[in-house]
This record gives structure tokens, sequence and C-alpha cells, in this order.
């Protein structure tokens, strides 16, 4: 550590991303990607962007928010585009917490929220989850702090539907609550439609996943005009050119490509079933999934275990090393070609454990 920063980031733990090794060596099931690449009009659009780099994207990201309005039925006011999902959950944490407003979220949930909180300096309240880790409804219900919930959570996979959601909004008027639907396309049940219903309720999406745009960083949140005024002071604050021109011109032309899009999710679905079918055959505990990942555990291997016995035979997969989860490994759905080398990894390393 240096003698020049600040003492209020001496004891900072920084977000720990999936390893993402440069040489595709490995079948990269780790940090939810697709594995499909963006749809080509998406590139090309993108690549013809790249000639005027010269020039700054526009700071309000007009063509990419008036089509999101368009296609939920929002005004471009109730929209708000970010570098990346994360970049929202961030202007969000910034702008509704402090001292007096302590967070609240799930202790096993998307480690960013408290990492951010704990960046600036935000207390913020661990609501356990049950058991067989789903989310405890009551208790998100009865707190008073504004409240992020990923939906479906992560690492978990499993998704509340959106009547659930409904009551947790409609529970403390007074209290915001922010929807994470980052997974949201592979089974969930977007909240979308309630924003015009609850002023108190922020839905945060994502380019990333459904839409193969995870190295673009393009993400949005969907609220109140008032909500989405506020957190635009705080990005145009930070960085009023957050979202850059190739991002744009990618998104643009993503939101064309609806059918490709829904086609690949309908593909990672179908993937999900035959994996989760032939793990659970293997002995594997696999929750019931609505997102792009199974979260699964075996009762003969730890999850550090399995993470280092596949990766050993080239397969990443991501694990969490806190008591509740260690049992687990976090497994990305990718092409039925990587799932039958998942499949066939996770039967040798099971055989190899039980000799
Ligand atoms: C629950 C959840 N929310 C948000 C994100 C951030 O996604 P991005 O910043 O790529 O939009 C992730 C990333 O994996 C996630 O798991």
């Amino acid at each position: 550590m240096s003698r020049f920063l600040s003492e209020q980031h001496k004891n900072l733990a920084p977000y720990v991303p999936g390893e993402q090794p440069q040489d595709m060596q490995y079948i990269k099931l780790n940090t939810n990607e697709s594995p499909f690449p963006p749809a080509p009009a998406v590139v090309k659009a993108a690549a013809e962007e790249a000639g005027k780099c010269n020039l700054y994207s526009d700071p309000e990201c007009r063509i990419v928010r008036e089509r999101l309005a368009r296609r939920y039925g929002v005004e471009i006011e109730n929209v708000l585009l970010t570098n990346g999902s994360d970049e929202a959950l961030n202007f969000i944490i910034l702008a509704y917490g402090d001292q007096r407003h302590p967070f609240a979220f799930c202790d096993v949930t998307y480690g960013l929220y408290p990492v951010l909180c704990r960046l600036y300096h935000i207390p913020f309240t661990e609501l356990p989850l049950r058991q067989d880790f789903s989310v405890d409804v009551e208790a998100c219900m009865w707190t008073d702090a504004p409240l992020i919930l990923a939906n479906p959570n992560a690492p978990t996979s499993l998704a509340l539907p959106r009547d659930t959601l409904e009551m947790i909004a409609a529970s403390r008027p007074e209290r915001l609550l922010a929807v994470d639907e980052a997974y949201v396309d592979f089974g969930g049940e977007s909240c979308v439609p309630l924003v015009k219903k609850y002023d108190n309720l922020l839905v945060v999406q994502t380019f990333s996943k459904s839409r193969s745009l995870a190295g673009a960083r393009l993400g949005y949140v969907i609220g109140s005009a008032a909500l989405i005024a506020e957190l635009d002071a705080i990005r145009c604050s930070l960085n009023p050119y957050n979202v850059n021109r190739m991002s744009l011109a990618a998104g643009a032309a993503a939101l064309d490509e609806n059918e490709w899009y829904m086609n690949n999710c309908r593909v990672i679905m179908e993937n999900r079933q035959w994996t989760a079918d032939r793990l659970k055959q293997l002995g594997f505990n696999v929750l019931d999934s609505r997102a792009n990942f199974l979260f699964a555990g075996h009762p003969a291997l730890t999850g550090e275990a399995v993470y280092k016995r596949l990766k050993a035979r080239g397969i990443l997969v991501r694990y969490f090393s806190v008591a509740r989860t260690a049992p687990y490994v976090r497994i990305t759905i990718g092409t039925m070609e990587q799932m039958r080398a998942l499949s066939a990894a996770a039967e040798e390393i099971l055989k190899e454990a039980q000799a």
C-alpha cells in the first residue's frame, strides 16, 4: 500500500471477478456469459461506429433509450443507460444509501452489493436466505432499508414470481426496491410492467447475458421519472459519457435482433434442462434454475474440489468459499458440446472421488 492512499480506502475489499483466461484453453463456464456471439448485424453496427470514435458518444444515449422505452411501453424519461448493470447498481447504492439509510439484500446474492456499500461506507443488513436458499419474503416485506433483490438470484439461480415482488414493493411504499434482473430472460418474470404502478421500484437489466454483449458493457434501469432523474444526476456527476459509441450502436442493433436472442435463450434453457438432469443422475443436488447457470453440489466433493478437478480437465466453473455456498459450484450453461464435456468430466471426477 502506498503512503498516499486515503484513510477511508485502506481496508477496501474489492469484488473479485471470475477468472478470465485470455488463451481460450478452457471451456469457460464460470462467468455466466453467453456461449453465442452477438448477432452479425450487431457486430457490423459496432464495427461501423468504431470509425467515429474521434467524437464523444451521445451523453443522453437517446437512440437506445428510445428503443427500450418503446419495447417496454414506458417513456424515455423512465430509462437510464449504464456501463453494464454493475454501473446501475453503483448509481443506486450511491444515490439512496447513507448512514441513516442502510441497504438490505440477501446474505447469499451478487457479491458486488456489499462491495459497493463498503466502498461508500454505507451500512447494510443481510437477510438470510432460508435453508433451501429461497428468499425470506417476510423479511423483505418488513425491512425499512432500501432493498436490492437479484431475481433470479445469483448464485442460487432461484427466482421469485412477479406477484411476490409486487407484494414486497407494495408492503412499504416509502422504501426503495431495486430488482436486479440480469438473468430474467432465461425463464424469470420481469417486474418492468410494475414500474408504472410503484414509484418506489427500480428494475435493472443488462445486455450482457441474453444479448451476448458482456464485453460491450451495457445495462439499464427502468423506473419512475423522478428516480431516473436522480440516478442520471449521479451518472452525469461521475461520467456523462458513460456508454461508449460502439456499445450504443451494438445495443441499438441488438434490440432489432430479438428473434436471434430469444432463440439463443431457448437453446440455453434446453441445454440447462439436459445438464440439470445429467448432474442429478450423477448424484448432484441441483437447484431449480431460472438463469443461464446452475447451482449444484455433490455430497462426495466440496465446491472447491469440484472446481479444482474440473479445472484440471480444462473446464472452468465458479465456487464461493463462504460456509453456506461452499458445497456448491455455479456452472454457466454453454453450448450442448460444452455441456457434454462438462457431464463427462463430472462423471470422471466422481469416479475418482469414490474410488
Ligand atoms: C446478479 C447480477 N447482477 C448484475 C451483474 C452485472 O452484469 P453486467 O455489469 O455485465 O451487466 C451480474 C454479473 O454477473 C450479476 O450476476
